[in-house]
């Protein structure tokens, strides 16, 4: 009869094992931009572009404080890619990105974050 002991020593080996055989076999693939199998297990390297992370808002200097303010957390396009919405639902949306996310958004910037969202993207 295995004890418990005996049962955790050799899940402990078999997850040792284990991460050896991926560690070994992971840089290998992403190096050669290849396919490696390993424990019945075949992995596929793939390229991929992320968009460019450099990009800003338009609109040079009155789009100063939305770029210094937003775009720790997400992009331009999530944001300039959102509905027309009126000054009070902006206002709403910059508040609730500071008071519900946390982010570290001055509260002097609020007024030109707002301003610049309202002259972009403004409906009824
Ligand atoms: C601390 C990280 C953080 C910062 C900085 C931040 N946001 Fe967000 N934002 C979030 C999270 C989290 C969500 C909700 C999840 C999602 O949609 O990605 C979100 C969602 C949004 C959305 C989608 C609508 C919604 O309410 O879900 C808009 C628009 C938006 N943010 C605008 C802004 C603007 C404008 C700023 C600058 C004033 C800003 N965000 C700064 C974290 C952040």
């Amino acid at each position: 009869m295995p004890t418990i002991k005996s049962i955790v020593a050799i899940c402990a080996f078999l997850l040792t094992l284990g991460v050896f055989a991926g560690l070994s076999a992971w840089p290998l693939a992403a190096a050669d931009n290849a396919t490696v199998t390993a424990g019945g297990v075949t992995l596929h390297s793939v390229s991929t572009r992320f968009p460019d992370p450099g990009r800003l808002f338009p609109g040079g200097d009155s789009a100063d404080a939305i770029n210094n303010n937003c775009l720790a957390c997400h992009s331009t396009g999530m944001v300039l890619t959102q509905p027309k919405m009126s000054r009070a639902a902006w206002q709403a949306e910059v508040d609730k990105m500071r008071n519900t996310y946390k982010a570290p958004i001055d509260a002097a910037a609020v007024p030109a974050i707002v301003d610049y969202l309202v002259s972009l993207k403004a409906g009824k």
